[in-house]
């Protein structure tokens, strides 16, 4: 089987149409122009996700909650397809092959996903909400007293790796790494590689101490679990939570605040608490998903889908945006709006987010905290001027600059944080995986 790398590759289905680049400012700029191009060619277009990488894009909505569910049709093992692509391709970080949950099938999958399952469950709701409201408060106090600030790099991209690391036993020196890691990898630009390489580095350090002095901390539940993930597996399940799971957290914040600050809909209503966030983050998940496009997916034999004809093999990627985002006839909101959600920004079918509670009690109690405390926020920019991330898998903004009323008060909260030491980690006590 030959890969689909670049467009003319014998491993692909023949196009008539030129791809459309999902990566660069172009993409970043106008993810829906590029979606509504993509939509007039069919349920599945040609895309160039990288320089020299093509892929099949799902924009249609039924088409793509199929294809989430056809275990028969398609793999989520993407050897075959890899084997033609250059080793330092951007995209192999996000897409290469590792023994993780997102690129197994059958028992193989349901060994990792119930490890990573049973691992999550250990994070009580309530110690997680009063953890990401301590958070919360310390890095706003960092901030307040100015009266304007950067709500990503100060605020989105912070919280949940402060939640994360601290539930991982990730050591403070190491937190700038992970941040570094998780967003270089998504980025898919030159350095995709090097983050994505040095992510790995923290979490085998991280992995191999604590077979040796076993903590109160996630990972040491993870390599006490009953599937006996061995160090090498145990690695690469936690380096895919903390990319899967930081970097869309941090942009389900990030891109909910500027719904929040740029509409006029909720407009005098900043403060207005649980039902405005929550608003925010349901509108940013049918309209903006963190995980633009992913679910990558390998047709296990040459095939027809929804009329287009696939090759064994060949990159398959779900557009979750696009398919979000379509509105004809045949797709009636009210049909799409129903069951889990409706839409599909945690994906569908066995390799669903397993994290999606958490997920949204962090955004949405960061977003109520942020916003009853500085209550007049407003953005120092024009909703046009903001730069958005490249990359063809995420939605994320590069900054959100806010003006607001100076909060002096704040200051001390700050030093009480400081002086508090140590993050908590918000597991329970009782009741490791073994039982
Ligand atoms: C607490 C934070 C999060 C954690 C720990 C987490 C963890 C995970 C894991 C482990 C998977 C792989 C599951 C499998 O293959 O069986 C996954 C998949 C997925 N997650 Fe999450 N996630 C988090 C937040 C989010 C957020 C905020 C979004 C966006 C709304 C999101 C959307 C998705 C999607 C779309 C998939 C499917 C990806 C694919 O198949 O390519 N996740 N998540």
């Amino acid at each position: 089987m030959t890969p689909s790398v670049t467009g003319t590759s014998p491993g692909d289905a023949p196009s008539p149409h030129e791809p459309l680049a999902l990566y660069g400012a172009g993409f970043a700029a106008d993810p829906h122009g590029h979606y509504r191009r993509l939509r007039a060619q069919g349920p599945l277009a040609r895309v160039r996700i990288a320089p020299d990488i093509d892929a099949t894009l799902v924009t249609d909505y039924h088409a793509a909650a199929d294809l989430l569910r056809d275990t028969e049709t398609f793999t989520k093992d993407p050897r075959a397809w890899q084997a033609g692509v250059p080793a330092d391709s951007p995209v192999l970080p996000v897409l290469g092959h590792r023994p993780t949950a997102l690129f197994t099938d059958g028992a193989v999958h349901a060994r990792y996903r119930d490890a990573i399952n049973d691992t999550l469950a250990l994070i009580e709701p309530h110690l997680l909400r009063a953890e990401v409201v301590r958070v919360a408060q310390r890095l706003i106090a960092a901030f307040s007293a100015t009266g304007t600030g950067d709500l990503i790099a100060q605020y989105a991209r912070r919280l949940p790796l402060h939640v994360f690391t601290a539930s991982f036993g990730v050591a403070p020196q190491d937190v700038e790494r992970v941040v570094r890691g998780t967003a270089g990898m998504m980025d898919s630009g030159a350095d995709a590689t090097e983050a994505y390489d040095d992510l790995v580095a923290v979490v085998s350090a991280l992995v191999h101490e604590r077979r040796r002095r076993p903590g109160r901390d996630l990972t040491t539940y993870l390599l006490a679990h009953p599937a006996g993930l061995d160090d090498d597996e145990a690695v690469r399940q936690i380096t895919l939570i903390m990319s899967v799971g930081h970097d869309p957290t941090t942009n389900l914040i990030g891109n909910a605040l500027l719904r929040m600050l740029s509409d006029t809909g909720y407009g005098g209503s900043l403060h207005g608490g649980a039902t405005t966030a929550r608003e925010a983050v349901d509108d940013v998940l049918w309209r903006d998903p963190p995980l633009a496009n992913l679910g990558a997916h390998f047709p296990r034999h040459d095939t027809e889908f929804h009329g287009v004809p696939l090759r064994a093999g060949q990159l398959v990627l779900v557009s979750f945006a696009a398919a979000n985002t379509q509105s004809t006839p045949s797709v009636p909101k009210t049909a799409v709006r129903s069951g889990d959600g409706g839409h599909l920004a945690w994906s569908t079918g066995p390799h669903r987010c397993p994290a999606k509670p958490s997920a949204l009690l962090m955004a949405t109690t960061a977003i109520e905290e942020l916003t009853s405390q500085l209550c007049d926020l407003r953005l120092a920019v024009e909703p046009g001027e903001l730069v958005w991330r490249p990359g063809p898998f995420h939605r994320a903004l590069a900054h959100l600059p806010v003006r607001f009323t100076p909060l002096d008060a704040l200051v001390e909260a700050d030093e009480a944080g400081a002086r508090d030491g140590d993050d908590h980690v918000p597991i329970r006590v009782a009741g490791t995986p073994n039982g």
